[in-house]
């Protein structure tokens, strides 16, 4: 499993976004967190801000959709430039058509898991997703403590994923940094998005080498 590491922009400058999207060079994708104050109690962007972003980073950018109705808004942010969106499976009313909608737009579809949603109800889905996200956090905020008892699901995810045969990423998100990302990679994630941990950090860039090195450990 190659390792992945995800700066969320959540934790920069929002006056100066192009610029600290271009601080994480060497990070595989930019995490763009979407939120609506309807899903979550906390409002970021949308579509304008992620259609700048593409034309001021090489960096592919992970959307990250903490929206009501996903299912009218994922695809466009597949049109604004995101090469891979999430969507919440508590706000999704359509799931699979949302998947199949989304990748046929031509970006990765990756569905998410609110810390108290099980994921073993929607197994038969894991074929249609791209990329699985176990939140390690309430949704919300950047710079929470890393919920520890994720670590089960994380687990849980990967045997599921490794049962079907399937390729898909298990990305976590939140408080993600390096006194827990190794227990994240042990656990069997792959996809690590950090924001507090890279963009508090004297030099972002070389926040996310240390954090691929452990990672790999
Ligand atoms: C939280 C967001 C996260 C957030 C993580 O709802 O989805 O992506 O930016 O921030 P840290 O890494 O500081 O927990
Ligand atoms: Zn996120």
């Amino acid at each position: 499993m190659a390792v992945q590491i995800n700066p969320s922009i959540l934790s920069a400058d929002f006056a100066r976004l192009a610029d600290e999207a271009r601080a994480v060079e060497g990070a595989d994708w930019l995490h763009v967190d979407v939120m609506d104050n309807h899903f979550v109690p906390n409002l970021t962007l949308g579509v304008p801000v992620v259609e700048s972003l593409r034309k001021a980073t090489d960096t592919p950018l992970d959307c990250h959709l903490m929206i009501e109705n996903p299912d009218r808004w994922a695809p466009r942010y597949v049109e604004a430039g995101a090469g891979s969106v999430t969507f919440h499976v508590e706000a999704a009313g359509a799931p699979v058509r949302l998947a199949r909608e989304i990748r046929a737009l031509g970006a990765r579809a990756s569905m998410a898991l609110k810390p108290a949603t099980p994921i073993e109800p929607y197994e038969d889905l894991l074929p249609e997703l791209d990329m699985l996200l176990v939140m390690t956090v309430e949704p919300g905020f950047g710079g929470q403590p890393f919920l520890d008892i994720m670590l089960p699901k994380i687990r849980r995810t990967r045997q599921l994923i490794a049962k079907h045969g399937l390729q898909l990423w298990l990305q976590v998100d939140g408080g993600v940094s390096a006194s827990t990302i190794e227990r994240c990679a042990e656990a069997g994630a792959d996809v690590f998005v950090a924001g507090s941990a890279v963009y508090s950090a004297d030099d972002p860039a070389e926040a996310v080498r240390r954090l691929r090195t452990q990672a790999e450990a």
